[in-house]
């Protein structure tokens, strides 16, 4: 693992760079950097104030830089859910990695142990999720013998119905199992609710998040009891990361989607316990057809993902309706707002940022707003597509 000079991961269009934002062509993703860097900066302090440590979630962004960015502000390090963004993020400077998932495949598990020395050569680290006796076992082998080179948490389901395991006897079976393999450490908890996140009212995610904390809580005893106290119990999402981070029981945050703030988060009510996120990710489009009803724009979902519903149009009374792969509808919310017209830039929030992202192999950067700024950087989707 080397890292690459920068000039050979500049992604194409440089020729942008330090021109205004009417020279973006469309439709294409772009990052207001001044206000993802507000919500970076929020959340750091916000960390900070409670005493606990930031992991963001990289899958979100898939940026080596925004990932070092993250790290530099004061993060610990970054998540990533599969090994190749693991790989992507390490070749790109990323020291810090924990795979928030489980990896069974013994041709991956060894990719995960190769990463784990590369790391711990440059001295930063790797950790990993287990759910499974045969998962830490797989894992033990790969690794081989030696120095403790990962750290290992084990999952616990904690509502989401996912990954994890269900019980405190089988969280103890594991990290006794993780407990005598002496190339692995035993670093506490992976706890994480997704569907919490997205619960609309305050009232329900803490109902949610209550219910999580008491699984974790009764894992965190059974483990004190087995003499294998969890070190570290690490989780929490944009939705609900000040309820972990006040529960006393958590030590690290993964939210992730906080940096770019999606139209479906836009959604929650907000929680007066969590600093407030601006929207920094938009897709620029253009009008290319008007007719009486609607107007046409040159973004679909080839531009953005829509599993959580479809983008908002920034600061317009329209509504943006599926029209296809590379057309978006455009229709106007109210009786007397008028359609766009053929040629007019809008600006849509995607729904959903993680999926949105990897369908770009660039974010363009761009300070001093939308209006009148000037692209600033290209920030390449190093892991776009990285799914193994
Ligand atoms: C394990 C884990 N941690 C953290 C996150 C971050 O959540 P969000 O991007 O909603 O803040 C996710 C997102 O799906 C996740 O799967």
């Amino acid at each position: 693992l080397t890292k690459p000079p920068p000039d050979a991961r500049a992604p194409s269009g440089s020729a942008l760079i330090g021109q205004g934002v009417g020279a973006i062509d469309t439709p294409a993703l772009v990052v207001d950097l001044d206000a993802m860097e507000r919500n970076l900066a929020r959340m750091v302090a916000f960390a900070r104030a409670q005493g606990v440590r930031l992991r963001p979630h990289a899958k979100m962004h898939k940026s080596a830089a925004l990932a070092r960015l993250q790290m530099q502000a004061g993060a610990v390090g970054v998540c990533v859910q599969k090994t190749s963004e693991a790989e992507v993020l390490a070749m790109g400077g990323v020291d810090n990695i924990f795979i928030s998932n489980e990896v069974i495949a013994p041709h991956k598990l060894q990719r995960v142990a190769k990463l784990a020395a590369a790391l711990h050569s440059r001295g930063g680290r790797l950790a990993i999720a287990v759910d499974s006796l045969a998962g830490v076992q797989s894992l033990a082998q790969a690794m081989g013998m030696g120095q403790e080179l990962i750290d290992v948490f084990v999952e616990l389901d904690v509502g989401h119905g996912r990954c994890g395991v269900t019980t405190p006897e089988a969280t103890v079976a594991l990290a006794r199992e993780i407990a005598r393999h002496p190339q692995l450490r035993f670093a506490g908890l992976q706890a994480y609710h997704g569907r919490a996140q997205h619960l609309r009212s305050v009232q329900e995610r803490r109902e949610a998040f209550a219910l999580v904390l008491a699984r974790v809580q009764a894992a965190c005893a059974a483990l004190q009891a087995a003499g294998l106290p969890a070190v570290l119990v690490t989780g929490a999402g944009t939705g609900t990361f000040a309820l972990e981070a006040a529960s006393g029981v958590y030590g690290e945050l993964q939210a992730g989607s906080f940096l770019f703030m999606d139209a479906d988060y836009a959604r929650n009510e907000a929680d007066p316990a969590q600093p407030s996120f601006e929207h920094a990710l938009f897709v620029k489009t253009q009008v290319m057809s008007v007719c009486a009803t609607h107007a046409v724009c040159d973004a679909g979902h080839k531009s953005h993902a829509i599993d959580s519903g479809l983008p908002l149009v920034l600061g317009a009374a329209l509504e943006y309706g599926n029209g296809g792969d590379e057309h978006g509808l455009l229709r106007a919310t109210r009786p007397d707002a008028r359609l766009p017209a053929l040629g007019d830039v809008l600006w849509l929030i995607p729904g959903h940022c993680d999926p949105t992202v990897n369908l770009h192999d660039v974010l363009i950067g761009v300070r001093g707003g939308l209006e009148h700024g000037v692209v600033e950087q290209l920030i390449r989707v190093d892991a776009r597509g990285a799914l193994t």
